[in-house]
């Protein structure tokens, strides 16, 4: 039996009992915002609430989150609590509110300019600023004060998302050492040398090492963290069992590869996809050329420009296909405020705009930029209608979008061109894999996604989608639940179908093996090359 959202419902009902699930996670999964004097809701870009809100509904529960849409207020009661989804509520999100100050030092600050490029392969400086760090302690603080508020008055598992909340699992043992505590961390984690360059390095692991059970993407993510671990702190790290002990705590690191729900591809198609494919053709220039899609949040890691550049090389290696096809690049604003953001969509903007100029007529344009927020109606329209996707993270914990285009894909057809720096690419081998930063072999991809037969399409892509069906988000969470469950106390007893092991147990711990190494030598030589190459061209 695979894992559906009935099927994690079972799950949850055994293992949580009668304990509450509480997740806690920076970004809501729905943001209500004034448009033109009216409140409307929006699904934020970004793959952890695509991923989470599936969960929520199968499960319920609360999710806290920083309240941060215009129109916010004006729809949650005087704690901050409103019924989600919008428009038929089956789990309560609670609103964290923050002011301009914690967002600055918190999200901007301590998250996306110290952590982020800290995990991340892509030789952007982190940021270590003192100020910054004091108000992700208080803001980390304020939601361990909204979740124990939550929680109060009976068991809970608390399950906690990402970067923004290291300190989080600490504090609320300290105050509930009854609370079952999980985080995953959504984006890489680096090597030793590379995390402990960081100031405040051993009180966040301090803080994760709060976790009952600390999950990553992959295996190399965890083996990373322990090692991590070992240098810096005083403890006990048990290989076998893949566990830490510390001041008598116990916190199991297991890798959980995060997916998405296949059936929301056609939901979000309906039966009018191609009349909407049509309108946007038409909105866009578009013709009907074959078109190679991009979707991605505006950030450094995605490697935007590295496409574009391949985009450049293509029509110089082949000017048979000028006006032959068109690159449209759905780039989601995201982080605005951070200079490194604004002049990524800056850098964007120039390079499609020298492409365009360059190869361009007045009836075609090659890179089509649309750089504003499009909800999964739009973009599991372009999934649908396109000839290829191109994903070329430099370096990406798991990248859903290559998932997301595969569900979108009934008809077996369409090219995934994917970095191979992405954790995705450990599980759909079947997509054209690239180097990013190797602008020839990027060249080459898009033109297999131009070039490529459909029996081989067909090939290809019947085996990703199997893949993505069997490893969905479902399986995802039901496994996690199934791991950290086991620490809920008193479980109320449900059956889960004979047949079928409840705990299909991970993957057997290992040292990082030879082929992981040589992937890590890989990835830093290629990283190095490219910063070097930068530096000489004044990049
Ligand atoms: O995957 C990392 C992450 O920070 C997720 O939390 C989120 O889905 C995505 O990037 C978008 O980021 P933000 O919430 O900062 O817009």
């Amino acid at each position: 039996m695979g894992w559906s959202k009935e099927r994690l419902e079972e799950v949850a009902r055994t293992r949580l009992g009668g304990a509450k699930l509480i997740v806690v996670a920076n970004r809501e999964p729905y943001i209500h915002r004034y448009k033109n004097g009216e409140v409307e809701w929006i699904r934020p870009a970004g793959g952890l609430t695509t991923a989470l809100d599936p969960v929520m509904q199968a499960c319920g529960g609360v999710w806290v989150a920083h309240g941060s849409g215009d129109a916010d207020r004006a729809v949650t009661d005087a704690s901050g609590r409103v019924g989600v989804p919008p428009d038929d509520p089956n789990y309560v999100l609670r609103r964290v509110w923050l002011s301009k100050d914690d967002e600055e030092g918190y999200y901007y600050g301590t998250a996306n300019s110290m952590l982020w490029p800290l995990c991340h392969q892509v030789f952007a400086r982190p940021v270590f600023d003192p100020k910054h760090w004091e108000t992700y302690r208080r803001v980390n603080e304020t939601f361990a004060q909204a979740v124990l508020e939550e929680a109060e008055g009976g068991p809970a598992l608390v399950f906690v998302q990402d970067y923004h909340f290291a300190l989080l699992p600490r504090l609320l043992k300290a105050a509930r050492p009854d609370l079952v505590t999980a985080q995953f961390w959504h984006i890489p984690w680096p090597g030793p040398e590379k995390f402990l360059v960081c100031p405040w390095a051993k009180e966040l692991l301090d803080g994760m090492l709060g976790n009952d059970l600390l999950g990553f993407h992959t295996q190399h993510d965890c083996n990373n963290f322990l090692d991590t671990v070992d240098r810096a702190l005083e403890c006990r790290i048990d290989r076998e069992r893949f566990a830490v002990q510390r001041a008598g705590q116990s916190t199991t690191v297991r890798p959980f590869p995060i997916s998405v729900d296949p059936a929301l591809a056609q939901e979000y198609l309906g039966n009018d996809w191609e009349d909407r494919a049509t309108a946007l053709r038409k909105k866009h220039r578009l013709g009907d050329r074959p078109l190679i899609v991009g979707v991605d949040r505006v950030d450094y890691t995605k490697g935007i420009p590295e496409r574009l550049q391949a985009v450049d090389r293509l029509l110089h290696k082949h000017p048979e296909l000028k006006g032959q096809f068109h690159f449209v690049q759905v780039g989601a604003p995201s982080r605005t405020h951070i200079p490194a953001y604004r002049d990524l969509t800056e850098e964007v903007n120039a390079l499609a705009e020298k492409i365009n100029w360059e190869h361009g007529t007045e009836d075609w344009q090659p890179v089509v930029f649309l750089n504003e927020h499009h909800g999964p109606e739009d973009i599991f329209v372009l999934y649908r209608t396109a000839a290829g996707c191109i994903v070329s993270s430099l370096h990406d914990g798991m990248n859903l979008v290559a998932k997301e285009f595969v569900t979108a894909r009934d008809d077996e057809r369409g090219v995934l061109v994917l970095s191979q720096f992405t954790g995705a690419a450990r599980e759909l081998p079947d997509a054209v894999l690239v180097n990013p930063f190797d602008v020839e072999e990027m060249a080459d991809g898009l033109h297999a996604s131009l070039t490529m037969s459909g029996s081989e399409q067909e090939r290809r892509m019947r085996r990703m989608r199997g893949q993505v069906d069997d490893h969905n988000i479902y399986r995802w969470a039901g496994m996690l639940l199934s791991e950290v469950g086991k620490r809920v106390p008193d479980p109320v007893s449900v059956s889960v179908p004979a047949a079928e092991p409840e705990v299909e147990e991970p993957e057997p711990i290992a040292a990082p093996t030879a082929q992981e190494r040589r992937q890590e030598h890989h990835i830093a030589r290629e990283t190095y090359l490219t910063a070097m190459y930068l530096a000489s061209a004044g990049v």
